[in-house]
């Protein structure tokens, strides 16, 4: 729970220090006198924004750093993108003195987001008291992007941005920190000390308190010879000590709510000379719970007691916070405390586009000149994308729209826009635009809205576009273009007749005028259809028709006869509607949450259709009945057929296709439904088989109402899943993401290709993951693979499914490829393997059959979103 700081380091001092003095009026630097660091121009960091200069007045009595500006009077967002170490551990910091620099005298509050993340809220005090904010945090990648947003209380501005790279042994902890205070203890100056007085140039503040009394020093302060954490002599020669000897020394402060989490890092050094006959010892505790202890600080030494877990835990909400070190009871000498740190926990997070994307944009941007905030990366932060542009909700972010309607567009439509793959909406309207109507528009698979009216394009419309607009699959805008022939070309009208015999006949004869007319009324015809179709009742009654009632269960159950088996959330029934069959699926009761939420999924869950997914055929919700049913499922679920009891072993080919059965029904959760679906629960127990031996995921999208339960799972209302499953970076931060279920398929994909056991059954036996892991670094692929199999398959099909797997459990989610990259992968795997199949026939055309074969409805095609 709270440990002692002990290995040992060495650190380079100020290698890697980047210090950017913000509106530096030219691309310069200079040393800076009181901290000798360089400073340089943050012009190559950002494109936006104006330098202004404080006054003289502030100029003397601020370091340099702080004279100038840069300011945002445009634009709801600017964003600095800067070039630092990848996989680092950096104190990065964000100091703003606003000293009326407009001559407003008008405090502004902004918001300052790192990456996707908000990082802080700018709040002043006073216009000649500065903010600082760092954060201590690990890189990802290469380059940070640090963005401020105008929230309409005034325009934001910066004075310096710096990056100090720390050991990373210091501050260990699974999360970001959020710096909350940073007290030099015991110091009798006023004094905050910095570089080169801290050797990571932290800001350490004095801190006094009327009872304590103050002891100190000027010997110097070894750091001990294991700690990494390098405090200077100055602010560890003070420190803060209890005046009565039996009194604990305590500190105390209140969180804004009961969840915001800390961790405290104390730093210790004796530093008066102990006569024989003295003693100082003391025992640290929270809240008052034993922490660390018995203490004696060493001698001119820093010894540094922190945190491993942040407090509070999660299991004992509070907001009050009380440290108190508490003499023990052989001690002759009070408490001491010569520094402390205080961070609260903060997930950042580093998400950036897709690259394709990116460039694709700003190519766009570079060919029209577009003068907009388009700076940084265009979907992040999410909750400010680029003006005109709207984003997926992916772990990198694709563009879904973008609207540069009336923003001055001359030439032509740019060919860059092809490389907008997933783009769904296209506003060009109301521009300039000249040339032709690309052809490509119409090879954008989403693409549902484009309008270019009102520009000056000439040519034709590609028929194309035009049958896709008949159809009702595209809504086209082109009126308001002069010149420009909208259905003229003879295959344009034959498309149209195909499709539409009554609109072509007016065209046909009074000819080009009344062209746009006739799009016109195409596109009312659309527009009508869909309304149609979105006010039609189907939805709603469907659901309602699906709902049963409990006798109406009882009956189709034949009074629960047959039992099929116990799942997730309770047992499961055999049962009959229409001659159909069923699985009916009662809800344990002590899963006892909300029925609301329970209703508001079942009805999205009725909506989600894919072969690869078992469908949800109704429900019952009467007072405390509540079940699902379900397409009844013959061949029951995957790991029965993997276990060693199964019968029948299943062959390779057969595993490949159920892998990619359940990878693609996974896809379709994921890329599919909006939002996306995480099942949280992937695993072959719910990888179910019908007749034929076609794979459907189960038990997926009920997740928020009903968190799993039973045995085999881990029991928490936070976090859902199997162990063995479990994605272990979720389990760190609750943070649930697509990712958590590829890193579940990827174990499942493992255990589907070795029927290994996923959790260790002894206690020599290691994790599934770790297994393979010291096999396929061996090279033993036939170590790993199910030996039943009997080498009925080929290797490199099988090295690649476990590459494929391994890549799922990589343990940064980041490092996971998508379920769309995976279903991609099994697919090659399969390919391979039908090769050999066919070779072997070729060659020997009585196959021994000592594998189960299957023969199953397959097909690669990838259905889209509904
Ligand atoms: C400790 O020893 C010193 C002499 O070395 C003496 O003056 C002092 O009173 C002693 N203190 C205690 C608490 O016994
Ligand atoms: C004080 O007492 C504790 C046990 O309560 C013991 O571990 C420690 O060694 C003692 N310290 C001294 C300096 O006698
Ligand atoms: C594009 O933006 C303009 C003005 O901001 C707005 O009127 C128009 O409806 C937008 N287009 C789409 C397709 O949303």
């Amino acid at each position: 729970y709270i440990h002692l700081v002990d290995s040992k380091s060495y650190i380079c001092l100020l290698v890697g220090f980047i210090s950017l003095d913000c509106g530096l009026p030219t691309n310069t630097s200079y040393i800076e006198s009181t901290t000798t660091l360089r400073f340089t121009s943050d012009i190559p960091y950002i494109n936006s924004g104006v330098s202004k200069s404080l006054s003289s007045n502030y100029q003397i009595l601020f370091q340099q750093q702080y004279h100038h500006v840069r300011s945002f009077p445009q634009g709801r967002r600017n964003c600095y993108t800067i070039g630092i170490k990848k996989d680092t551990k950096y104190l990065m910091r964000a100091s703003f003195l606003y000293g009326n620099y407009d001559g407003l005298s008008k405090l502004p509050t902004f918001d300052l987001y790192f990456g996707d993340s908000l990082w802080t809220t700018v709040k002043f005090i006073d216009e000649s008291i500065d903010i600082t904010t760092d954060i201590i945090h690990v890189t990802s990648n290469n380059q940070v992007q640090i963005c401020l947003v105008n929230t309409d209380n005034g325009t934001p501005f910066i004075s310096s941005l710096e990056f100090r790279p720390l050991s990373s042994e210091t501050y260990v902890s699974t999360t970001s920190l959020l710096h909350y205070n940073r007290l030099d203890m015991g110091t009798t100056t006023n004094k905050t000390y910095r570089f080169p007085d801290d050797a990571y140039d932290r800001f350490w503040v004095p801190f006094n308190f009327g009872q304590w009394a103050s002891i100190s020093t000027t010997l110097k302060i070894e750091s001990d010879d294991n700690n990494y954490f390098q405090l200077g002599s100055v602010v560890m020669g003070t420190a803060a000590v209890q005046i009565n000897i039996n009194e604990s020394l305590r500190i105390q402060w209140e969180s804004e709510d009961e969840t915001t989490q800390y961790h405290v890092y104390m730093h210790f050094a004796e530093v008066e000379n102990l006569q024989p006959n003295q003693t100082r010892g003391f025992n640290i505790t929270y809240n008052g719970q034993y922490m660390y202890g018995p203490f004696t600080p060493h001698h001119l030494s820093t010894t540094t007691i922190h945190t491993t877990k942040p407090i509070p835990l999660q299991k004992q909400p509070t907001k009050t916070h009380l440290f108190s070190l508490v003499p023990v009871e052989n001690s002759t000498l009070p408490p001491i405390l010569n520094a402390m740190e205080t961070y609260s926990v903060i997930d950042l997070s580093e998400l950036a586009s897709n690259q394709g994307d990116v460039d694709a944009i700003r190519n766009i941007k570079s060919t029209y000149g577009i003068v907009k905030d388009w700076e940084g990366d265009p979907c992040v932060p999410r909750a400010y994308p680029w003006e005109g542009i709207d984003c997926s909700n992916e772990t990198a972010p694709r563009i879904g729209s973008l609207n540069l309607s009336s923003s001055g567009l001359a030439g032509e439509i740019s060919s860059y826009i092809f490389n907008l793959e997933i783009i769904q909406t296209l506003d060009l309207s109301n521009n300039n635009l000249t040339g032709n109507i690309p052809a490509f528009l119409s090879t954008l698979k989403k693409l549902k809205v484009l309008k270019l009216n009102n520009n000056t394009l000439t040519g034709t419309v590609p028929s194309e576009l035009i049958t896709k607009s008949v159809d009702g699959s595209l809504l086209l805008s082109v009126e308001g273009n002069p010149n420009l022939d909208a259905c003229l070309s003879d295959s344009c009208a034959k498309k149209k007749s195909e499709k539409n015999s009554v609109v072509i006949p007016i065209v046909a004869s009074i000819g080009g005028l009344v062209a746009i007319a006739a799009m016109a009324t195409i596109i009312f015809w659309i527009v009508k259809l869909k309304k149609n179709r979105q006010n039609g009742t189907g939805v709603l009654l469907e659901s309602k028709r699906r709902q049963f009632t409990y006798s109406e269960v009882l009956k189709m159950t034949n009074n629960f006869e047959r039992i099929l088996g116990e799942g997730g959330f309770g047992m499961v029934y055999y049962g009959l509607i229409d001659n159909v069959q069923v699985a009916v699926k009662l809800l344990s009761q002590a899963s006892g949450q909300g029925y609301q939420q329970f209703q508001a999924e079942v009805t999205l869950l009725l909506r989600v259709h894919h072969k690869n997914l078992t469908s949800l055929v109704g429900y019952l919700n009467e007072g405390d009945h509540i079940g699902l049913i379900y397409e009844f499922m013959a061949n029951g679920n995957l790991a029965e057929h993997l276990s060693e009891k199964s019968s029948r072993v299943l062959s390779w080919q057969d595993r490949l296709r159920i892998a990619m059965d359940a990878a693609q029904g996974l896809e379709y959760l994921h890329d599919g439904c909006k939002p996306p679906i995480i099942h949280r629960d992937v695993k072959t127990t719910n990888i179910l088989l019908t007749e034929n031996f076609q794979a459907k995921l189960a038990d997926f999208g009920l997740s928020k109402s009903f968190p799993t339960e039973g045995n085999n799972t881990y029991m928490s209302t936070i976090v859902a899943g199997t162990i063995g499953y479990l994605d272990p970076e979720y389990y760190k931060s609750n943070r649930l993401t697509e990712k958590s279920d590829v890193y579940s398929f990827g174990v499942a994909l493992l255990e589907i290709i070795s029927c290994k056991p996923v959790r260790p059954l002894t206690d020599t036996d290691v994790h599934i993951v770790k297994w393979v892991n010291s096999l396929a670094a061996r090279g033993d692929i036939n170590g790993i693979i199910d030996r039943r199999l009997d080498r009925n398959y080929d290797v490199n099909s099988v090295w690649k499914a476990v590459e494929v797997a391994m890549n799922c459990v990589s343990e940064k989610p980041a490092k996971r490829p998508t379920m769309n990259q995976v279903v991609a992968e099994l697919k090659n795997c399969l390919a391979i393997e039908l090769e050999r199949i066919r070779e072997n026939q070729a060659l020997n055309s009585t196959n021994s059959m000592n594998t189960m074969s299957i023969v199953m409805d397959y097909s690669v095609s990838h259905p889209l979103a509904r």
